[in-house]
C-alpha cells in the first residue's frame, strides 16, 4: 500500500517522479506528492489529495530545473485523506516519504515532547520529526539511531535538505527496489517503475541503508560497513506494464491468462511430468507429512480453496486453508510434519509474511507460491515456486489467480506420484488435463462479448449470489469476491446445498443468482438447488460444461465452458467470473483498475 519513488541523476526528476507514481498508483491512490530540490538547491514540496493526474496538473507550470527528488502515491491508514497527510512529509531539516505503518508513533510522540508540533495526522511525520531530531549533519548515522526506535512496518526514501541531490533510504517489511542506470539513480516501491530505465535492479534488503547520488548507489549495513547488493535482472519487458490497446488493466491481464499458464506450467514439464529440480526444490519435502496448512488472503486463499479440493482426497492427508491474517494470531498446530504453503501474488502481504514467519518457528517446511521475483515472502520461505505472470496492475487479482492455480496443480501432481497416490501415467494423464485448460480458457475470453451481454441482468441488482458444489463452491467465492470488489454490487457466495438454512430467505423475485455446475458428480444435487431459488423468482445465470443436460425452465442464461475434467473446470470458469465483474464495473461507469478504498498490495494489518 502507498507508492514512493525516489530519482537523482542527469533527468528532469519532476517528470521521472510523476511518470514512475502513474506506474506505482494501483499501490494507493487517496492523495500524491513530489518533493525536490529545485535549481536552488532549495527545496520544493507540491502535493494533493486525489490521484497522480491531480498532481501532474499542479507540476504543470512549474519550469525550474530539478534533478533529485520523492514522489509518493498514499493509501490512507493514519489520518484521512488531506492535503496535509499527503507525503512527503516535512520536518525541520528532513523531508521523507514512507510506506508501512509506524506503530509506536504515538510513544515517539510523547518522548520526543512532539505534540502541538506536527502538521499532520499521520506516523509517517512522527518518524521525520524523530529523524530530525537525531540528525545532526550526518544522515547516515542519523538513520542507523531513527531505525532501533521504530516498531512496525517502513520503506523510506528520504532527503535532508543541506544535501542537495541525495536519497536515503530503509525499510523494514514494506519493500524497495533499487537501479543504479545511465539516466541516474532510482529507487521505488517496485520494479514497474524502474522498468523504463533499466533491466537490472535489485532487492534493498532490511537492516540496510542506501545512499542513492546521481552517480551511484551505495549500500550499508547497520554498522556503517559497504555491502555489495545481489543484482537481479527483471524477466518481463515494458509492455508487460502497459495496457497495449486495452481500455484497462483487468481486461489485458484476463486475456493473458492462457499465456500466463504456459509460461509457469511448460518450464516445469519434464518427460510429460512436473518436474521442479530448476526450481531448487527437493521431492524430500512432499514426503512424511502429517498434514498441509495453506495460507493466504483475499484471492490468492481461493486458490488455496481449490486446491484443498484436489489434494486432499489424492493425498489423504488434512489440507487445511486459513486466512493468513487469522493464522497468525491462532495457535495454529504445526511442527517439522507440517508443508506450510503460502500463496501470494505480490509477496509482500503483511499477514501472509507473519503467517510464514510464524510457520518457521513452529518448525514447519514452507514453500511460497509468488508472482513478485525477489519479494519478502519469495526470499523468507524454506523453497519459492515463482508465478510467471508478468507484472499484475489492476487491483483486482486475476492471472495471479490462475497462474497460482496452476501451480498448485503442479505441486499436488508431483506431491501424489512421489508418495505413490498418482502412478507414473496417471500423473502424465494429469498434466495432460491440467494442459487442456488453456484452450478452454481461450474458448471463454472467446466469449467476452456474451459475458458483456448477460452482465445487463446484473448492473442494476443490489444483490447477487453465486452458488454451487464442492469445487464450484471454492470457485463461487472467487466469483463474488471480484463483482464485490469493481462493481459495489453486494455478492454473496453459498454452498448450494446449505441455502435453505437461511440465505434463500434473500431470494425474491429478480435476485441475480450465478450457479456453477460442473462438477458431474454432484451436478443433479446442484440442479435441484437451483430449481429451488428459480421457483422463488431468482434470476439464474447457469454456468455448466458443453454437455450437461439441462431441463428447459431451470435457468434464465447459460454459459457453458468445454467439457474437461471436473478436477481443472476452475480454469475456464474463473475467466467467466472475471469477465462478469469486468463487465459490472464498466457498464456501471467505475473505476476497474483501481476501485475504491482498495490498493494492490497490502503491507498493513
Ligand atoms: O499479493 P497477494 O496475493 O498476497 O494479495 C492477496 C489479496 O490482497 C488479493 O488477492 C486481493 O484479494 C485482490 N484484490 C483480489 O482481487
Amino acid at each position: 500500500m502507498c507508492g514512493i519513488i525516489g530519482y537523482t541523476g542527469p533527468l528532469a526528476a519532476r517528470k521521472v517522479l510523476i511518470e514512475g507514481l502513474s506506474q506505482l498508483e494501483y499501490r494507493g491512490y487517496d492523495s500524491a506528492g513530489i518533493a525536490y530540490f529545485g535549481s536552488d538547491s532549495s527545496m520544493k514540496i507540491v502535493k494533493t489529495i486525489g490521484k497522480v493526474a491531480n498532481l501532474k496538473e499542479l507540476c504543470k507550470d512549474k519550469n525550474d530545473v530539478s534533478h533529485c527528488g520523492i514522489g509518493h502515491t498514499r493509501w490512507a491508514t493514519h489520518g484521512g485523506v488531506t492535503t496535509e497527510n499527503a507525503h512527503p512529509h516535512e520536518f525541520g531539516n528532513v523531508v521523507l516519504i514512507h510506506n508501512g505503518i509506524i506503530e509506536n508513533y504515538h510513544q515517539l510522540t510523547i518522548d520526543f515532547h512532539l505534540e502541538g508540533k506536527l502538521v499532520s495526522q499521520t506516523d509517517s511525520e512522527v518518524a521525520a520529526a524523530v529523524l530530525d531530531s537525531m540528525y545532526h549533519g550526518n544522515p547516515m548515522e542519523a538513520i542507523r539511531s531513527l531505525v532501533p526506535l521504530l516498531e512496525g512496518s517502513y520503506a523510506f526514501c528520504i532527503m535532508f535538505k543541506d544535501h542537495p541531490g541525495e536519497i536515503y533510504a530503509v525499510r523494514n517489511v514494506s519493500p524497495l527496489v533499487a537501479a543504479y542506470t545511465h539516466s541516474g539513480s532510482l529507487i521505488a516501491s517496485d520494479l514497474t517503475a524502474l522498468i523504463p530505465y533499466t533491466r537490472s535492479y535489485f532487492v534493498l534488503p532490511e537492516e540496510r541503508i542506501v545512499k542513492l547520488t546521481a552517480y551511484k548507489i551505495c549500500m550499508y549495513d547497520m554498522e556503517g560497513n559497504s555491502r555489495e547488493p545481489e543484482i537481479m535482472e527483471v524477466n518481463w519487458n515494458m509492455d508487460a506494464a502497459m495496457k497495449n490497446g486495452f481500455p484497462h488493466f483487468m481486461l489485458k491481464e484476463i486475456y493473458e491468462q492462457p499465456e500466463a499458464l504456459k509460461n509457469t506450467i511448460l518450464p516445469r514439464i519434464s518427460r510429460g511430468l512436473p518436474d521442479f529440480e530448476a526450481d531448487q526444490i527437493p521431492d524430500a519435502i512432499w514426503q512424511d507429512l502429517s498434514q498441509i496448512r495453506i495460507v493466504a488472503c483475499g484471492t490468492a486463499m481461493h486458490a488455496g480453496m481449490v486446491a484443498k479440493a484436489i489434494m486432499e482426497p489424492l493425498m489423504k492427508i488434512p489440507v487445511i486453508v486459513s486466512i493468513a491474517s487469522e493464522f497468525r494470531y491462532e495457535d495454529p498446530l504445526i511442527d517439522n510434519k507440517t508443508l506450510v504453503i503460502i500463496i501470494s501474488q505480490s509477496g509482500e502481504t503483511i499477514d501472509t509474511l507473519a503467517a510464514l514467519r510464524l510457520a518457521k518457528s513452529r518448525g514447519a517446511k514452507t514453500l511460497a507460491i509468488v508472482n513478485v521475483k525477489g519479494s519478502t515472502i519469495a526470499r523468507e520461505s524454506d523453497y519459492v515456486l515463482y508465478t510467471h505472470a508478468g507484472p499484475e496492475i489492476a487491483v483486482a487479482s486475476t492471472k495471479a489467480y490462475s497462474v497460482q492455480l496452476a501451480a498448485l496443480y503442479l505441486v499436488c501432481c508431483r506431491m501424489a506420484y512421489i508418495n505413490k497416490a498418482l502412478t507414473e501415467e496417471e500423473s502424465i494423464n494429469f498434466i495432460s488435463q491440467l494442459l487442456d485448460v488453456i484452450p478452454a480458457m481461450e474458448a471463454m475470453i472467446h466469449q467476452a462479448d456474451t459475458i458483456k451481454a448477460v452482465v445487463n441482468h446484473l448492473v442494476n441488482q443490489p444483490d447477487a449470489f453465486f452458488i454451487g458444489r464442492g469445487l464450484d463452491y471454492t470457485f463461487s467465492l472467487e466469483g463474488a469476491l471480484k463483482l464485490k470488489e469493481i462493481s459495489y454490487i453486494h455478492a454473496e457466495a453459498y454452498a448450494a446445498g446449505e441455502l435453505k438454512h437461511g440465505t434463500i430467505a434473500l431470494i425474491a423475485e429478480n435476485v441475480p443468482v450465478i450457479a456453477i455446475a460442473t462438477q458431474d458428480k454432484i451436478f443433479g444435487k446442484t440442479i435441484s438447488n437451483i430449481r429451488e431459488v428459480k421457483a422463488r423468482g431468482a434470476f439464474v445465470i447457469l454456468l455448466a460444461k458443453e454437455n450437461a443436460t439441462v431441463d428447459q425452465g431451470v435457468a434464465d442464461i447459460q454459459i457453458r465452458i468445454p467439457n474437461i475434467n471436473d478436477h481443472f473446470t476452475v480454469f475456464p470458469i474463473a475467466v467467466v467470473l472475471q469477465l462478469i465483474a469486468y463487465y459490472a464495473s464498466l457498464l456501471k461507469g467505475l473505476d476497474v483498475d483501481q476501485p475504491r478504498n482498495l490498493a494492490k498490495s497490502v503491507t498493513v494489518e
